[in-house]
């Protein structure tokens, strides 16, 4: 969507993952606190985004969406300038639907320029739009109507399409959002994770700055996969270009979770300004070879092993795009180091089980 937004893919939090319906200013307020002390809005952690059952469940007498009173008691605008006071962008949730998915809000069928006018009025900069409830018609019917209406409020608004990959939003989402669900919801789980993975890569030619294929928000740190695991979750959507939502408890993240969602180096993938989503390169079996394209002719390589046993990994330059005979420096991003040898034609690494290793691979010659 042209609307100057999502020129790389957003960074943030949602309150989905970890809290559900179970949000409050207070929670949201924490939150935005602990990005600032944690250093993770400075590594681009940027937007504190609301999801489902913010609202009451009835509208005020003018029509306008009325934030929930037992949990929100101070209104969204009181929420919007402290988190922007702390450098931060807030985002809400709507539904093109009569309600939304948890049934306790309303949605904003037929209110869409109403509703935009009030998010831009709080000073609202993201909406994530769901697809719960709605009248029976189409996708493609409803959400060009709050894309417009956006445009109309005035304020520059991140438009997240939230149709749950069904329609497939990624071959029709471009002129409507900044980003659009490839996916069913994700659960914390190493099978969800790598099925979100693998149905987003499908739709791989279809991203680039403005506008995103979205695999679902971040599981890391919500405590279903091991390490490696996360490590695989949190390396397969920065190479995807995936919208880095963070879904844990930021107010209590373990040394292994910050470790993994502030490794500098994994987000600047995520970040490039080449823009182009990573695919597969190569299967065979458990194994799977991922790579795309980066900035100054680099190559951002995974070598994933989705099996029960430790196994040894090849990509060959062919593969990867990369000319047959050069000479290639590889970066090992979370050993965080520069391999000491150059690598000529391909580069093997053992991997372990359910992990990668991710590399940027810089032609020296
Ligand atoms: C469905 C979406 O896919 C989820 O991410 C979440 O927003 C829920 N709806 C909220 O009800």
């Amino acid at each position: 969507l042209a609307n100057g937004l999502g020129v790389t893919p957003p960074m943030g939090w949602n309150s989905w993952n970890h809290f559900s319906c179970n949000i409050n200013e207070k929670v949201i307020k924490e939150t935005a606190d602990a990005l600032v002390t944690t250093g993770l809005s400075k590594l681009g952690y940027n937007y504190v985004n609301i999801d489902d059952c913010w609202a009451e469940l009835a509208r005020d007498q003018r029509g306008n969406l009325v934030p929930k009173k037992s949990t929100f008691p101070s209104g969204i605008k009181a929420l919007a300038d402290y988190v922007h006071s702390k450098g931060l962008k807030l985002g809400i949730y709507s539904d093109a639907g009569y309600l939304t998915c948890s049934k306790t809000m309303p949605g904003s069928l037929g209110h869409e320029e109403q509703d935009a006018k009030t998010f831009a009025e709080w000073g609202i900069d993201y909406l994530k739009y769901d697809n719960c409830n709605t009248d029976g018609s189409r996708p493609t019917v409803r959400y060009p109507v709050m894309t417009r209406a956006l445009m109309k409020s005035g304020r520059p608004i991140f438009h997240s399409l939230c149709e749950w990959g069904d329609m497939h939003p990624a071959l029709w989402g471009s002129p409507l959002g900044n980003s659009w669900r490839t996916t069913i919801d994700i659960n914390d789980s190493w099978l969800s994770m790598l099925a979100n993975a693998d149905m987003n890569e499908f739709y791989a030619e279809h991203a680039r700055p403005g506008g995103w294929n979205d695999p679902d928000m971040l599981e890391v740190g919500n405590g279903g996969m091991t390490k490696d695991e996360y490590i695989v979750h949190f390396s397969i959507w920065a190479i995807s270009k995936a919208p880095l939502l963070l879904g844990c408890d930021i107010r209590n993240m373990t040394k292994e979770t910050m470790e993994i969602v502030a490794n500098k180096e994994v987000i600047a993938i995520n970040q490039d300004s080449h823009g182009v989503q990573a695919k597969k390169a190569r299967m065979e079996g458990d194994i799977q070879i991922w790579a795309g394209p980066l900035s100054g002719y680099r190559v951002a390589l995974l070598l994933l092993n989705r099996g029960p046993t430790r196994l040894p990994i090849t990509a060959f330059w062919d593969d990867i795009e990369i000319p047959p005979n050069s000479i290639v420096e590889a970066r090992d991003l979370w050993e965080h180091k520069t391999l000491k040898q150059k690598f000529v034609g391909n580069l093997t690494a053992t991997v372990d089980s359910h992990a990668c290793k991710l590399y940027v691979l810089k032609p020296v010659a």
